[in-house]
């Protein structure tokens, strides 16, 4: 029996050896810059003349990587495969599965600190998050793979007398899994395995930003094991492959997390039933968050601030679980807006070269002319506090920034700006803010700062929203102890790392017997 699962632990920086051991992984990973990564369909390496670029976007001249770019034709190609390596993989054994994904795990774990650097660089992550990022790909191995063991003895079912009724799980086919860049390796990790362990096969097209951390991984799944063709690895453009794989009349199941605006043309389109084809595609669609912290006058100031500043600016605010609205009641609004502000400007924004960085780069200068526009806007709504620059003339760096005084209406207060950006609106009562929080097409984190139960309770009930928190920050969830999906815009509610989750990419079977 596997040891029951508990979540890989976070790295300490503070420690002297912790620290040299990534700097010296650091050093090694930049003398490796610059390498080529091919595709993978059906077990062979496939190069191609074009390539994606992968760059620091820390230190736009360092690049990462050269990745193999395919075309249709690879597509093709591997949609073939994964659905010729279907016909065996779907009636291999759970456990064996499984164990793939538990070696794929300790091999990771052996190299932690080389995938941690890895990711430093091609992200752009402050040390802490890239290593929490590490941890939780981890996780996901480490809980799917227990998980899938449990749900291959199926569920519980009745039987009258003279027959013998069983409730089983069986894959859905060809999986297409399209994974986020901010969390590179976490959910382009968990996205993937998901779909393998329960016995579908994968055509991982891994985000344009990120993509050399998503080969590596692939390379360790192969030596975990994996036959061929049952993971394929298909760097490439949206409208050119993407588009091409959720078509696809054998596909069977699109696993997606990134935008909004993204995510429900590919919801749509897996809808179709094209020629050929002969089933209806399951689509898991993870999307955007407008996530708040809502603060009561009846709240713990000191917890109420460090949610704020951790939920808005962690990741440079690039997490769809980010806070970027505080909601805060009108007793206390001054006093925590002042003491947010105070504590921002003492992050340190730059290149994540030593742990002491607190906020590194945007991803790239599209995210950067996106979020500098939209701090043009928020100086048109509402008041700045401080930040509200930026820089990108060596790395896409901007300063955290806060807005007061927002109307709920405005767009700063709606739309998700995905950068280190937070807006600040006031609350008449407690009633009040949790209304203005429920304001948003949006519904993925929220968090409740308040010593009341009542309130508590009350927010249970009516904050509208996937993940809810009380007392603490609205990002960072831990695969088994908070499972993650959003309501309304934010997606499917699928709850990855999550009891559910796994079931979502199987189609349950029931088999009657008579005597
Ligand atoms: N799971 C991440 C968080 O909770 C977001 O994807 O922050």
């Amino acid at each position: 029996m596997l040891t029951p699962y508990k979540h890989e632990p976070f790295t300490d920086f503070s420690i002297e050896s912790n620290r040299k051991r990534l700097e010296s992984e650091l050093e090694k990973i930049e003398r490796k810059l610059g390498g080529t990564y091919d595709l993978l369909i059906d077990g062979e390496k496939v190069l191609t003349e074009e390539k994606i670029t992968s760059i620091n976007p820390g230190k736009k001249e360092e690049i990462i990587g050269y990745v193999a770019k395919a075309n249709q034709e690879h597509a093709e190609k591997a949609v073939q495969a994964a659905n010729q390596a279907f016909q065996t993989w779907r009636y291999t054994n759970a456990i064996d599965r499984a164990n793939i994904l538990i070696r794929t795990a300790a091999i990771i774990r052996r190299r932690k600190s080389e995938f941690t650097a890895l990711l430093i660089k091609e992200a752009g992550k402050p040390w802490n998050e890239a290593d929490a990022d590490i941890a939780e790909g981890i996780d996901f191995m480490e809980y799917y793979a227990r998980q899938m063991i449990e749900l291959d003895k199926g569920k519980e079912i009745n039987s009258r007398p003279g027959e013998y009724n069983r409730y089983l799980y069986t894959p859905s086919g060809v999986a297409v899994t399209i994974p986020p860049w901010n969390f590179a390796f976490a959910i382009m990790v968990g996205t993937t395995v998901a779909p393998l362990v329960t016995g579908n096969t994968v055509i991982l097209k891994p985000a344009s930003a990120t993509p050399v951390i998503a080969a590596e991984f692939v390379d360790v799944l192969l030596e975990a094991g994996i036959p061929d063709g049952v993971i394929n690895f298909l760097p490439g453009s949206g409208s050119e492959v993407g588009d091409y794989l959720v078509d696809h009349p054998k596909t069977a199941l699109i696993t997606f997390t990134g935008s909004r605006e993204v995510g429900t043309r590919l919801y749509e389109r897996a809808a179709a039933v094209n020629e050929n084809q002969f089933h209806l595609k399951r689509t898991i669609v993870e999307m955007g968050g407008k996530d708040t912290v809502v603060v009561d006058n009846e709240a713990d100031i000191d917890i109420a601030v460090d949610a704020i500043v951790t939920s808005a600016f962690g990741f440079s605010g690039q997490k769809c679980s980010a806070g970027s609205r505080a909601v805060v009641h009108e007793d206390v609004y001054d006093e925590v807006l002042e003491r947010v502000v105070k504590r921002t400007k003492e992050l340190t924004v730059g290149e994540t070269t030593t742990p002491d960085v607190n906020m590194g780069p945007v991803i790239d200068q599209a995210a950067f002319n996106k979020i500098m526009n939209y701090i043009e806007i928020g100086k048109a709504e509402g008041k700045l506090m401080t930040g509200g620059e930026g820089d990108d003339s060596k790395g896409y760096f901007i300063q955290p920034t806060i807005f007061a005084n927002l109307d709920v209406e405005a767009r700063i207060m709606q739309e998700e700006i995905f950068g280190p950006v937070v807006a600040f609106a006031k609350a008449k009562d407690f009633d009040h803010a949790l209304e203005i929080a429920n304001n948003s097409e949006y519904g993925l984190t929220g968090a409740v700062i308040t010593n009341n139960r009542e309130k508590i309770n009350k927010a249970s009930r009516e904050f509208h929203v996937g993940n809810l928190y009380f007392n603490r920050n609205c990002t960072g969830a831990i695969v088994g102890y908070h499972p993650f999906g959003g309501f309304k815009m934010s997606g499917t509610d699928s709850k990855a790392g999550g009891p559910d989750y796994l079931a979502l990419h199987m189609l349950a079977k029931t088999i009657s017997e008579s005597y």
